[in-house]
């Protein structure tokens, strides 16, 4: 599996097979990312919440990749199915197989709407997902989220994930000292933080988050870096 940050909490991953996979594909107003919508050709596309910075550019993917599925909770399928796209919808603790992967949304401790249109609608409640490959390796993207116990008890005991994505910006996500107890209850063997340095107002030193996690390896890659696992 290959593993790309296109910076924020956008991930692409692809499978042995060549699925690929773009989760939370904030792409154009991204100032991280350096790629154009037109740049990316997912297979699929994960959302894990419905503010803008998850939500992207999925509308405009889906019409330049026709045989685009895209997985998200039921609230925004239907939004999306709206616009005439292939979407799927599923809800907390549900999961569905693409080709070789399993794909399963879990909790988040976030809140969700359509932030781009001017009356915020209601956008089901914020995810995370569990990315099962066919070799059994597990990738969780924890979306947006507070520290919450399931992290330990769910996340980390009955899935037990191999690489965990954690948002450690602070402001609307958990800091670096509470995304380190993320990753001490999830107790994956890699962490990889996400949703830090995109922006100015969630500044965020990833040495120094290296330094409070203490039972797992920190990656730290760069914006366009791919690591295989
Ligand atoms: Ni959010
Ligand atoms: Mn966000």
């Amino acid at each position: 599996m290959k593993l790309r940050w296109l910076g924020h909490s956008a991930f692409e991953l692809q499978s042995d097979n060549g699925l690929n996979i773009i989760v939370d594909p904030f792409i154009q107003a991204n100032p991280a990312c350096p790629l154009k919508v037109s740049d990316v050709h997912p297979d699929v596309v994960c959302i894990t919440h419905g503010h803008a910075d998850h939500f992207g550019d999925v509308i405009e993917i889906a019409k330049n990749n026709p045989n685009l599925v895209v997985i998200a909770n039921y609230e925004i399928s239907i939004h999306l199915q709206k616009e005439g796209i292939n979407a799927i919808g599923i809800n907390c603790g549900a999961s569905i197989k693409i080709e070789d992967i399993e794909i399963r949304m879990l909790d988040a401790k976030h809140s969700s709407s359509l932030d781009f249109k001017i009356d915020l609608p209601y956008a089901g409640n914020p995810g995370s997902f569990l990315f099962t490959f066919d070799n059994n390796l597990k990738v969780f993207h924890a979306g947006d989220t507070g520290l919450f116990s399931d992290m330990k008890f769910v996340i980390g005991e009955v899935y037990k994930p191999d690489i965990a994505l954690l948002p450690i910006g602070n402001i609307f996500t958990m800091d670096p000292h509470e995304a380190s107890i993320a990753a001490e209850w999830i107790n994956p063997k890699f962490v990889i933080p996400m949703h830090y340095n995109s922006f100015p107002s969630i500044a965020q030193d990833g040495e120094q988050f290296k330094k409070l996690v203490k039972n797992s390896e920190t990656l730290l890659p760069k914006v366009m870096e791919t690591l295989e696992f």
